[in-house]
């Protein structure tokens, strides 16, 4: 039986009351705690910072895994890893020496991870995959919460998983945008091994069994 790991997003809690909703994935069947690091200007959006990434890392007592999506995340590999971060992922499109970032996340002690905007192509990491422990796919344009999942998604799992299998790596796959129970199953039959999911779990009425329902439908 696969057990496809769930990361809520942070970006959707109440900020307001970010100790309660670090509490409520604590004591739910999430796996993991997905936390989007923007600067305003690989996207146009700022998230939150250093501070407040320390202030969940307190309390969360799961996986922290980062997705920065920021330009040259390089001058901050050794900060994230000081903050506990447990997978930091960025972006393809914002690293010139991507082989050189990995190296230099994992001599931190940390997972290496690579998020691919929705039109940047699978192949370019055929040259890498098997230094890379998590590829993100972004099945938004990233920036925000809350947008459509972008159905192409589907075969660019496909294309991954076939590359992963291919070059024999142990590379993750996560989705990152969209995810509700609608796509979830089909995502997990094309070869995802990681769901992110923001709105559909914090603007549900009952948080927590939205993430035990995504868990339950995706053990196939
Ligand atoms: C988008 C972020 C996502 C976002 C997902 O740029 O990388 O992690 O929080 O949110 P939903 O699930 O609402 O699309
Ligand atoms: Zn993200």
């Amino acid at each position: 039986m696969k057990n496809t790991l769930i990361a809520p997003s942070v970006l959707a809690a109440d900020f307001a009351n970010l100790q309660r909703d670090i509490e409520m994935i604590n004591a739910s069947e999430a796996d993991w705690f997905h936390i989007d690091i923007m600067d305003g200007v690989f996207v146009p959006n700022i998230s939150f910072g250093m501070p407040v990434l320390e202030a969940i890392t307190k309390h969360a007592k799961k996986t922290i895994d980062v997705h920065l999506m920021i330009v040259d995340p390089d001058r901050y590999i050794k900060t994230f890893a000081d903050l506990g971060a447990t997978i930091l992922t960025v972006h393809y499109e914002a690293c010139t020496h991507l082989h050189r970032t990995l190296q230099a996340i994992k001599a931190e002690g940390m997972q290496a991870g690579v998020a691919l905007n929705p039109h940047t192509n699978i192949a370019l990491l055929e040259d890498v995959i098997q230094d890379i422990d998590l590829v993100c796919i972004m099945s938004v344009n990233p920036g925000f919460g809350g947008q459509s999942f972008i159905e192409n998604t589907y075969k660019k799992v496909q294309k991954l998983k076939e590359l992963i299998v291919q070059k024999g790596a142990t590379t993750l796959i996560e989705i990152d945008g969209g995810v509700t129970n609608k796509n979830a199953v089909q995502l997990v039959e094309a070869g995802a091994d990681v769901l992110v999911a923001g709105s559909y779990v914090f603007k549900a009425q009952n948080p927590t069994e939205t993430i035990a329902d995504l868990k339950n439908l995706t053990k196939n």
